[in-house]
């Protein structure tokens, strides 16, 4: 799928941010620990969350979607995950853990995510093991069997929202007791704990550890998602990257972006926070500054593509992602744009740059958005190829777009 861009000279309108993809992933998976009837409102229509509804269904769970509301019945399921969209999307490992908790054995292939470098499961299977599983990789497929329920408590090697999230969901049922020690607690591992708490389980959080207290079963829910943190960065970023632009971000937590308020201040652009939303001003000129992407509540890794692209407009800047030090592949496409954009010793170096529109690749889901951002500032039309990663992400992404004024268009 390709998109066509062209310069635009300002933005001004509405967005209305969805449900989070990070968040709806686990809680679908979450709502397998449960016989029972779960309702999950505000989960955003994007591929890989229809990508995970088909492996479930595939598993003999019944689904029922009603625009953004969705029924998940798992009476019965499956524990054999072979399905390929697994390997689609990174989100399908949380499947180990749901299932581990509600049949005690799983066999799944490898989950796939965007390519931004190693994507391992090392810490899972770790932390499998430690809780009293017995793990068999394959390399093509993985076994594991929950063979004793225990007392135990667990550390990474450095945090991981993804395996703290399969651990929290693997020991929420039975009899251990499971501490992580230092756990990853962005606000989509607070959305699942929540969800899994309202069921019945028992997770408490103290002294930023995690303790969960197994327990006999888990009861059905309605439990609402929260909304996406990235999406919301997403549109904030483009608006603030065009001139004059003055866009209104509905559905805004605005502790989830506190950090990413703040450097946006910091560069320039112009953030007013209102009840549940931000109205966002694009500035004259783009301030440079140096940043380190960590775990929340540092500035988040699915931004630093987006971040990169808006800081061309500025000198000499510098960000290092700490997360994913590998996510450069939107490098050479920008550089395509004549964007002065360079990666030493880990570091991104970024220069003033005049975007010059050209024909583009999308590497990956947020470099697909931050493409659309640096075609938008280019003078001229640029068409991205492979724009097809846009809509595993980003909820009616080009609907969004035109309501404020940009010109795109997918051909
Ligand atoms: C989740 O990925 C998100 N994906 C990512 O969002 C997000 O960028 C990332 O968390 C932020 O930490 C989903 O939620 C589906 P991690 P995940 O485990 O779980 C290393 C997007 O654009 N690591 O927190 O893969 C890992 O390589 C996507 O929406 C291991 O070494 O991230 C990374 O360097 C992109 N072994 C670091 O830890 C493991 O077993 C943090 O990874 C697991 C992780």
């Amino acid at each position: 799928m390709i998109m066509k861009v062209t310069k635009t000279n300002n933005l001004f309108g509405d967005v209305y941010i969805s449900g989070s993809k990070n968040a709806a992933l686990p809680c679908i998976c979450a709502a397998l620990l449960t016989k029972e009837q779960v309702k999950l409102i505000n989960v955003p229509d994007i591929e890989d969350v229809n990508n995970l509804l088909t492996i479930i269904k595939d598993l003999g769970v019944k689904v029922k979607k009603e625009e953004d509301i969705l029924t998940i019945s798992a009476g019965r399921v499956k524990t054999k995950v072979i399905n390929h969209l697994v390997s689609k999307l990174r989100g399908s490992y949380y499947l180990m853990g749901s299932l581990l908790a509600r049949k005690r054995k799983v066999q799944i292939i490898y989950p796939g995510g965007c390519e931004i470098g190693e994507r391992p499961i090392d810490f899972h299977l770790q932390g499998f093991k430690e809780t009293g599983c017995e793990v068999n990789d394959t390399k093509e497929i993985i076994e594991i069997t929950k063979k004793i329920d225990k007392e135990t408590s667990i550390t990474f090697p450095s945090l991981s929202m993804g395996a703290t999230i399969n651990i929290i969901l693997s020991t929420c049922i039975g009899n251990g007791i499971t501490t992580i020690t230092n756990p990853s607690l962005e606000p989509e591992t607070l959305c699942v704990i929540e969800m899994l708490n309202n069921m019945g389980a028992c997770i408490i959080i103290e002294d930023n550890k995690i303790q969960i207290n197994g327990v006999k079963k888990l009861k059905g829910v309605n439990y609402h998602i929260i909304y996406d943190r990235i999406e919301a960065g997403s549109y904030l970023f483009l608006a603030g990257s065009i001139p004059f632009s003055k866009v209104t971000l509905h559905n805004v937590d605005h502790k989830h972006l506190e950090v990413v308020i703040v450097v946006a201040r910091k560069i320039g652009i112009k953030i007013t926070k209102i009840d549940n939303g931000l109205i966002v001003e694009g500035p004259e000129k783009i301030n440079k500054t140096n940043i380190l992407i960590g775990p929340y509540p540092f500035f988040p890794t699915d931004l630093q593509q987006i971040l990169t692209v808006v800081l061309t407009r500025s000198d000499t800047s510098k960000i290092e992602d700490a997360i994913f030090p590998d996510r450069i592949a939107h490098l050479k496409e920008l550089r395509k744009m004549h964007a002065y954009v360079y990666d030493y010793n880990r570091i991104i170096y970024i220069k003033k740059s005049k975007l010059k529109s050209s024909k583009v690749k999308a590497t990956d889901l947020r470099c697909a958005f931050a493409l659309i951002i640096a075609g938008s500032m280019a003078k001229g039309t640029s068409y991205i190829m492979d724009i097809d990663y846009l809509f595993r992400g980003y909820v009616t992404p080009v609907k969004k777009l035109k309501a404020i004024g940009l010109n795109v268009e997918i051909i």
